[in-house]
């Protein structure tokens, strides 16, 4: 299958410059969406820094309430655990916004993970558009891993990259937590995909999967090129010292 890909590179000096970046994409992005904003979180300690600067610096340049808040993947967790990407979300930006309880789905960690998998899946369906017969997220935040990981898609299940599920269990492979994650197919379907890398111990896989080198078919994000919307790399220059003239 062959990738039109549209992808930008923004490279900060840090990560506030980086969440800047942030900021003015989410603010183009949903400010100038017609209705509803489907919006995928990820979990992480970068994406937490963003937060807490969106809610610093751009809780009033945002068009919160057009934003429907969903997960790119959870930790099987329950929603009061320091593990759990909801409560990070929602400690660090959601629940400084005035915005209902209704636009937030968390993925609740706290139910048997194949239950919640397959009942989230279901609320995607019913929630977003469907186009090219997958439902299709506006934005999806995705941070990487030192192996290459991206949402809960680790290189031992890089099958959930093809599968037809929209939300999968998935297992970490060094903690053994169990996880759900979106999948490969999904997470493709976006109009816009954002990566969110920062810190030298990226900058090793950064090059192997932005520079597509010969091992990069081992690692989950070397596979996301959207279909048909655009992939954007915001990366601090740290994790880029390894790119060409960084
Ligand atoms: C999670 C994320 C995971 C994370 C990467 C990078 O639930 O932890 O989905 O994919 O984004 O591991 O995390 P850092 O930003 O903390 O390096």
């Amino acid at each position: 299958m062959v990738f039109i890909v549209n992808y930008k590179i923004q490279i900060s000096k840090s990560i506030e410059e980086l969440s800047e970046h942030f900021a003015q994409l989410l603010i183009e992005k949903v400010n100038n969406s017609k209705d509803c904003f489907y919006l995928a979180l990820s979990g992480g300690s970068t994406p937490k820094r963003i937060f807490e600067y969106l809610t610093a610096h751009h809780y009033k340049s945002v068009d919160w309430q057009k934003v429907n808040f969903y997960w790119g993947d959870e930790r099987c967790v329950p929603p009061t655990d320091h593990e759990s990407n909801y409560k990070m979300a929602y400690n660090s930006l959601l629940n400084k916004l005035q915005i209902p309880a209704s636009n937030i789905f968390r993925i609740k960690g706290e139910n048997d993970p194949q239950f919640e998998a397959d009942n989230y899946s279901a609320e995607i369906i019913n929630h977003l558009k469907i186009e090219n017969n997958f439902p299709r997220f506006d934005l999806i935040m995705l941070g990487l891993g030192e192996d290459g990981h991206t949402a809960s898609i680790f290189p031992n299940q890089i099958s959930l990259l093809t599968s037809d599920k929209i939300y999968s269990t998935a297992i970490h492979p060094d903690s053994g937590q169990t996880r759900i994650t979106i999948t490969g197919k999904v997470i493709n379907n976006a109009r816009n995909i954002v990566f969110i890398v920062t810190g030298k111990s990226k900058s090793k896989i950064v090059d192997r999967v932005f520079n597509n080198k010969v091992d990069a078919k081992k690692y989950p994000a070397s596979f996301i090129k959207p279909l048909n919307g655009k992939l954007f790399w915001l990366l601090d220059k740290e994790a880029a010292s390894q790119l060409r003239g960084n």
